[in-house]
């Protein structure tokens, strides 16, 4: 299978920042070690701090042939319409993923203005949400 990984803003300091709640894998660990459980598949990793490029990373996927798209959009995910828009927009399914399980955190992690137009959400699991989600495309 095809699966793009998108990872959103800050996203790019995983390791680095916050590290009782994020672990100390940086993102480029935790992609390999996704790589290494997704070995018979195709996947592509990309991260951006910003809103637009990911927007426009969505759109690009809808003629690429990807089976899913696996999306942390970070701190995006609570009040991004342009994204929730760029992913209502193509026909490729997005599963929403958090390392942290955002609903036990700050009241304002508790909204997500993209879950809506997802396929499913994955939080809570640490780096091992992303396999959670790219798996779920499996079953
Ligand atoms: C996060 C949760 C978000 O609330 C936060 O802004 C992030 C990371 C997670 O992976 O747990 O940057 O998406």
């Amino acid at each position: 299978m095809k699966f793009l990984f998108i990872n959103g803003v800050n996203l790019n300091m995983t390791g680095r920042r916050e590290k009782g709640v994020y672990g100390t894998r940086t993102l480029g660990e935790i992609n390999a070690r996704v790589a290494a459980c997704f070995k018979g598949d195709e996947c592509e990793f990309f991260q951006s701090n910003i809103e637009g490029e990911i927007c426009s990373r969505l759109h690009a996927a809808q003629d690429e042939g990807w089976d899913g798209i696996i999306l942390n959009a970070g701190a995006f995910t609570h009040y991004s319409y342009a994204i929730r828009d760029a992913i209502a927009a193509i026909d490729i399914p997005v599963v929403e993923v958090h390392m942290s399980n955002v609903h036990a955190r700050e009241e304002f992690r508790h909204t997500s203005v993209i879950s809506a137009v997802c396929r499913g959400v994955v939080a809570g699991f640490g780096a091992d949400s992303y396999i959670l989600a790219a798996q779920s495309f499996k079953l």
